[in-house]
């Protein structure tokens, strides 16, 4: 951890929305009176009929409810655009950068009011109404925000899978929030290699059938359309108008769903609802990007993720903000594509993960110091912990020491972000989210649930409710109780673990549970783990996170062979290629041991904490081993480990 402490620049905090005084003075209101500030900034989007009440909720275990606004109406697709119209119909909404440099777009206003209005049309007449489920496996090209935004529009509710899920993923999330209409493209494109999604929906839907798949023409490559079933966005557009009046909302009705990894069992449907989740979607926005008119705001992540709905869509275009959306990969066609993208288009905001950051820092400073990038005024990171040399590294040679670096802490369930520097207000310490963000309650918990003061260590709780919270799980509140606020009761439990130093600052120093990161992306041990032993060959598997230097955490894998079977190399290629068959390739493997036995308790349990020290390569102390059933296995494992430091 560093203890470099960088302060405010003076340029920065002359045109900032908040200093630390008034940040201070917010936060004390926003956590002593909720409801009166919220009431306050709910006004920042427009509603059709205005909410009398704020803030209704409950973290009781025996009765959790979060509802915000609960009597206001209003419709998100107008707030991000119809609303806009008048003042900025000309102004840039979408910047599109595509894969190739040679590509871009620009979308105003004015067309994409147009163009969702289309698109609202088109589902509408396949019958999709209010409530119905759509689901979007889209690549990062324009038509995943209109299909997003017209979903909104009449009162859809969309599930975005990423396009790196596979058709075995994309099916799972197609049936368990029963969706029966599919937006896709015939094919994706990143780094110059084609991505065939429209294939990988045609086999999702032979596991999960739907009644229509919308298809958006990207690459022109070859696709199978069914008759009856499938049909060209182009097509259908142009024989739809582009009026569209826009569905009145309740602030409770669901926005969206978006699958997520947890612990254990299959990812959870996080449902978000339309007025709070727009509120703070916009507000972290414009408060912890200082977003001003006339930015150039981009978001590096995908529309796939939580990310991209709050930060490429949502929140910048609530705001009436250019957002610049990029279909391609950091690396492409070089490592300096990220900072030509930025002298290209001019933008002042960038917004990016830690594993992006690391692989160019590893790429060379002259693919960076070739480019200008006197546009950017502020530095964004998402999705994991950024290690010091990495937050140096930006701040000294993207940064140029001019640009703050926001390193915003938050999760598919918060909504927004929770935990961050503004840059007006917050002096930066590398490695540290800093500060909560308004109405934010974060404590520190030991293992019983207590309350640990002052500077300290230990799992991180909110106490109270924001408005861009998740409501429920899909389908299944009891899981979302027993997920979330059962292991300390009266709260709400993140799966993070923290430090909190003497200034009050977070640092997050990674999951306590058996999610792991990988590249910013979260994975459940628990699916790869059942993605094994589903291959014929496996009988047990076990997964563990292991420190890996690009991407944060990489996957270790515990196989045990059924009896007879050869424990080869090419087994082992073999045993990869399943598991990103099953899942995708973002949960492949990247270390396999073969492991003739599992250390496990007398019970049955295996002992994750040993296989966890074991891929850490840090084995010299396994703790106590007295209880394992068999304590010779670790012999074994500790000898044949894969990742010898
Ligand atoms: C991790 C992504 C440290 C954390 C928005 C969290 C972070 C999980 C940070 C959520 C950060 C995200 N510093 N860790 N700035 N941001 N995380 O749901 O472990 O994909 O619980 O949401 O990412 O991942 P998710």
């Amino acid at each position: 951890m560093s203890d470099n402490v960088f302060p405010v620049p003076a340029e920065v905090a002359a045109r900032a929305y908040v200093d630390d005084a008034k940040y201070q003075e917010m936060y004390r209101r926003s956590v002593e009176d909720p409801d009166g500030f919220w009431r306050e900034h709910g006004k920042r989007v427009d509603w059709i009929k205005p909410y009398t009440k704020v803030k209704h909720t409950s973290y009781d275990y025996h009765n959790v409810s979060i509802k915000w606004f609960e009597d206001g109406t209003l419709n998100v697709s107008t707030n991000c655009i119809d609303r806009h119209l008048e003042k900025r119909g000309d102004q840039p909404a979408i910047i599109w950068e595509g894969d190739d440099p040679s590509e871009h777009k620009v979308i105003t206003y004015r067309e994409l009011h147009h163009e969702v209005c289309k698109f609202a049309n088109l589902l509408h007449f396949k019958g999709v109404k209010k409530g119905d489920r759509v689901t979007i496996y889209l690549p990062m090209i324009p038509e995943a925000a209109y299909a997003m935004l017209a979903c909104a529009r009449i009162g859809a509710i969309h599930s975005i899978v990423f396009g790196g899920f596979s058709p075995d993923s994309l099916a799972q999330r197609i049936q368990d929030c029963e969706s029966k209409v599919i937006i896709t493209a015939d094919e994706g494109l990143r780094g110059g290699r084609s991505v065939p999604l429209k294939a990988n929906a045609d086999r999702a839907a032979e596991k999960a059938p739907v009644d229509c798949m919308i298809v958006v023409r990207r690459t022109g490559g070859a696709v199978t359309m069914v008759e009856g079933r499938d049909v060209w966005y182009h097509e259908e557009a142009d024989r739809v108008s582009d009026h569209c009046a826009p569905v009145e909302m309740n602030a409770e009705d669901p926005l969206f769903i978006l699958y997520t990894s947890g612990s254990t069992g299959s990812p959870k449907g996080v449902l978000h609802t339309t007025g709070g989740y727009l509120v703070y979607a916009s507000m972290t926005h414009q408060y912890v990007f200082d977003y001003h008119d006339g930015d150039i705001y981009w978001c590096t992540a995908d529309v796939g993720w939580v990310t991209g709905h709050s930060y490429i869509v949502y929140g910048p275009l609530a705001n009436g903000a250019t957002t610049l959306m990029f279909e391609g990969v950091p690396t492409y066609p070089s490592a300096g594509r990220f900072w030509d993208v930025v002298d290209k288009h001019k933008v002042t905001i960038f917004y990016t993960a830690p594993t992006a950051i690391r692989s160019l820092m590893g790429a060379g400073d002259e693919h960076v110091t070739r480019t200008s990038r006197k546009s950017l005024r502020l530095l964004g990171s998402v999705g994991e912990p950024i290690n010091p040399e990495a937050w140096m590294w930006y701040h000294k040679v993207v940064g140029e020491e001019r640009c703050p670096i926001v390193d915003t802490w938050w999760q598919t369930e918060t909504g927004g972000i929770l935990i961050t520097p503004l840059p007006g207000a917050t002096a930066l310490k590398p490695g540290s989210a800093t500060r909560p963000f308004f109405g934010v309650q974060p404590a520190v918990v030991d293992a019983e649930g207590n309350f640990l003061e002052g500077a300290t260590e230990g799992n991180l709780v909110i106490t109270d409710s924001w408005p861009g919270q998740m409501r429920t799980v899909y389908g299944d509140h009891e899981r979302f109780v027993q997920t979330y606020f059962a292991t300390y009761k009266g709260m709400y439990f993140t799966g993070d673990g923290c430090r909190r130093d003497a200034d009050g600052y977070y640092w997050i120093t990674g999951r306590v549970d058996d999610v792991i990161n990988v590249s910013g992306h979260r994975m459940g041990t628990a699916e790869v783990e059942s993605a094994l032993v589903a291959h014929p060959k496996v009988s047990e598997a076990a997964v563990v996170g292991y420190p890996h230097d690009i991407k944060g955490q990489g996957i270790y894998a515990y196989v045990t062979l059924m009896e007879g079977e050869e424990p080869t190399d090419a087994l082992k290629k073999e045993l990869v290629a399943h598991v990103r068959k099953e899942i995708g390739p973002i949960a492949s493997p990247d270390l396999i041991q073969f492991a003739p036995g599992l250390p496990k308790t007398r019970s049955g349990k295996i002992m994750r904490r040993i296989l966890r020290k074991i891929a850490e390569d840090s084995f010299e102390n396994l703790g106590d081993t007295s209880t394992l059933a068999d304590p010779t296995v670790v012999d074994d494992l500790i000898t044949n480990r894969q990742n010898r430091g």
